[in-house]
């Protein structure tokens, strides 16, 4: 049996190259060797866009179809959406009641995001308890490890400290997970900054080629290199610093002497670059022509994400009930009644999470 792994994203737009290299193809890579879980974290998007759910079944989507694009296979994990799984905000309730006060506050990104986005009103219950259900997220697949970028490390330290405080309060139930951390590609966006959504910069996974076109040969370059027989500093070129992650090393070598020496002009560098990254996007494009052919692909891989996941969540909900003793739908008092649809563990009791192998409950 192959090791578990969860990870997520919220679904906050389109996709671009920053978060390709820096996440979505270390996902493409662990499909085979890993029992991979994606989920699209739309419940941790309401932490801080609570006010603007109307788009919410679009970015779903266009997020789904990027994952699709750039190669997860349905028949090679399982990609579903939070909400759409109960289990998430039930366990996240109950690890609430135990989680203390001072981890949530002191988890760093917590106040850095209250600072980032002053402008918005997410003095919030929910948006404090971000790291508790990203912890729930975790724990209900007893995932062993948790790809993630190392901005993501805080949550993933209070999602073992939650674990040890529940096994400690309520026996051994929930699995400390390890993060594997992903190396970060910090891409620079079409002004030279960090390539960021929020700064307005990105190519996208799903730009044409003639918008990658238009957007590289927009790109700023060296500031110093102003008229065409000026020598280049690609070591602080934008440009250049794409090149290293799009065309081949050998190529890259010649345009770093070729700019330095003013034997590249960078208008041709530019078309250079964009031909790169066009011919990298080109297998997306092809999968993606061929699911925009199929409507209602979208759906279904995620209906049937969702009935897997529920499975595997419902599972470690029904441990962690009964190991704290709420488990009514199975108790002979019988107080839950008729469980109904929804509230009640969607598996039967005697199908219990198996065991991750090297690992200690
Ligand atoms: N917080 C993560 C991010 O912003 C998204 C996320 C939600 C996640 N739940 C998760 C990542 C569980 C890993 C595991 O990137
Ligand atoms: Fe940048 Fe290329 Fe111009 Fe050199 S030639 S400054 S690397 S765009």
């Amino acid at each position: 049996m192959k090791p578990r792994l969860l990870s997520g994203m919220q679904p906050s737009g389109m996709l671009h190259l920053g978060n390709w290299l820096g996440a979505l193809q270390n996902w493409v890579a662990l499909q085979d060797r890993y029992d991979c879980y994606y989920m699209v974290a739309d419940l941790h998007s309401l932490t801080t866009g609570y006010d603007r759910t109307a788009a919410m079944p679009e970015r779903v989507k266009s997020l789904v179809l990027d994952w699709l694009a750039a190669g997860l296979d349905p028949d090679r994990c399982v990609m579903f959406v939070q909400s759409a799984v109960a289990e998430h905000s039930q366990l996240a309730l109950l690890l609430g009641m135990i989680t203390p006060l001072g981890w949530v506050e002191r988890v760093p990104t917590y106040k850095e995001k209250l600072r980032e986005l002053s402008e918005r009103e997410i003095q919030t219950y929910g948006f404090l308890g971000y790291p508790v259900l990203q912890a729930a997220d975790i724990l209900l697949y007893a995932a062993a490890g948790v790809p993630v970028g190392q901005d993501q490390l805080p949550h993933l330290e209070m999602t073992r400290e939650i674990a040890r405080r529940f096994n400690h309060l309520y026996g051994p139930v929930l699995v400390e997970p390890e993060a594997l951390l992903t190396e970060a590609a910090v891409l620079p966006g079409t002004d030279g900054r960090k390539m960021s959504k929020s700064y307005g910069n990105v190519i996208s996974l799903s730009d044409a080629a003639e918008m990658v076109e238009q957007k590289i040969r927009s790109m700023q370059t060296d500031p110093a290199r102003v008229r065409r027989t000026d020598k280049g500093h690609p070591e602080v070129c934008p440009v250049f610093t794409l090149h290293r992650y799009f065309t081949p090393a050998d190529a890259v070598a010649q345009i770093e002497i070729d700019c330095k020496s003013a034997a590249l002009g960078c208008v041709d560098c530019k078309r250079w670059l964009a031909k790169s990254v066009n011919t990298a996007l080109e297998p997306l494009r092809e999968r993606r022509a061929v699911i925009e052919q199929a409507p209602g692909m979208v759906q279904e891989v995620l209906a049937a994400g969702a009935v897997r996941a529920r499975s595997a969540a419902g599972a470690t909900l029904h441990r962690v009930s009964a190991a704290m003793h709420l488990d009514y739908t199975q108790r002979e008092d019988g107080y839950g009644g008729d469980p109904g649809p929804g509230l009640a563990p969607s598996v039967p009791a005697d199908s219990v999470a198996q065991p991750i192998p090297g690992q200690s409950t």
